[in-house]
């Protein structure tokens, strides 16, 4: 069955251009509890270990360089089917092929500083959220669609 929740990341640059308040709206208008979120700055040990599935890749160290150029924004996405749903949404990778009206093609610049990560598995959403956010930092929605007090 999909998962619930999906991570992600307004990267530097979408930041930076003020795209923190659009890019939630869209978001929150495509059906997404923001269910945790926080602005912080990640130190370049902190970058290679969230990307460290792309440490072989040609374009890490500037992946890397990119990602502690300013700060960003993690959140944690609760929705039906939130991975698949929000990478709908997001687009593809590179903002040239990503379709009209996606977040990617609305605001990102490249694919290096392509304004949003989105998790790519169920797994790697609850990696990732874990990463960002203790559980108490996190408020999840109950089936009547109210926001319930902080838990893992
Ligand atoms: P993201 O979804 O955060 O996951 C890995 C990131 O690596 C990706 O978004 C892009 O920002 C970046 N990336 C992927 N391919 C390339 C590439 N060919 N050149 C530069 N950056 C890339």
């Amino acid at each position: 069955m999909a998962g619930r929740i999906t991570f992600t990341i307004i990267k530097p640059g979408a930041v930076q251009n003020e795209h923190i308040g659009p890019i939630l709206s869209k978001i929150t208008d495509a059906g997404f509890h923001i269910a945790g979120i926080k602005m912080v700055q990640l130190s370049r040990n902190e970058a290679r270990q969230f990307y460290c599935i792309h440490e072989e890749k040609s374009f890490f160290e500037e992946l890397i360089e990119f990602m502690v150029s300013g700060p960003i924004v993690v959140a944690i996405l609760e929705k039906h089917n939130a991975v698949e749903d929000f990478r709908k949404l997001i687009g593809n990778t590179d903002p040239q092929k990503a379709d009209s009206g996606t977040i990617r093609n609305m605001f990102a610049k490249s694919v290096q500083a392509n304004a949003v990560h989105g998790s790519d598995s169920d797994e790697n959403a609850r990696k990732e959220s874990e990463y960002f956010f203790s559980g108490f930092e996190k408020f999840f929605v109950d089936e009547k669609n109210c926001v319930q007090g902080a838990m893992n």
